[in-house]
């Protein structure tokens, strides 16, 4: 794992920081998601703090912090979804499959990110799972919608 890190980040400068998302996303396509040990070795190549770089990468909701499970929820808190109840689906959520954000089941079947904003508020709240977006969700809605996946 290591020597992945060390091979990905030896393709960029020492101290651009600028390269910091090129490699972040080159790290998370090599094991699928951002590592602790990834991050170590980032902040050491492009001399920026480890809290410096997660700060950056939780920006975009493209980065995981966890190991992927089979089915990936992300869930949007960003202003319209949270004035629709936003946060109502988060606590569902958190009852219903046991983590909470950055966290990957036992059984790996669901991960669970938050994210600032999907790009679809005119249709909070909403949630994503996996590539599909699913609108004006309420409790009992996701409560189905999870029953789908395996
Ligand atoms: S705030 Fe949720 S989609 Fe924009």
């Amino acid at each position: 794992m290591a020597v992945s890190i060390i091979a990905i980040t030896s393709k960029y400068a020492p101290g651009d920081k600028s390269n910091l998302i090129a490699i972040l996303q080159d790290a998370q396509k090599k094991v699928g998601y951002i590592t602790p040990e990834a991050v170590d070795k980032i902040s050491g190549h492009l001399n920026i703090s480890r809290s410096q770089i997660y700060g950056v990468a939780s920006f975009y909701s493209q980065f995981k912090f966890n190991p992927p499970g089979r089915n990936s929820i992300k869930i949007c808190l960003g202003t319209a979804c949270h004035v629709q109840g936003g946060d109502f689906l988060l606590n569902a959520l958190n009852s219903e499959i046991g983590i909470s954000p950055n966290e990957t089941t036992e059984d790996e079947k669901f991960d669970l990110d938050r994210v600032a904003c999907l790009g679809c508020c005119a249709l909070a709240p909403v949630i994503m799972v996996n590539d599909a977006i699913f609108s004006n969700m309420s409790v009992v809605k996701m409560k189905d919608l999870l029953d789908l996946y395996e």
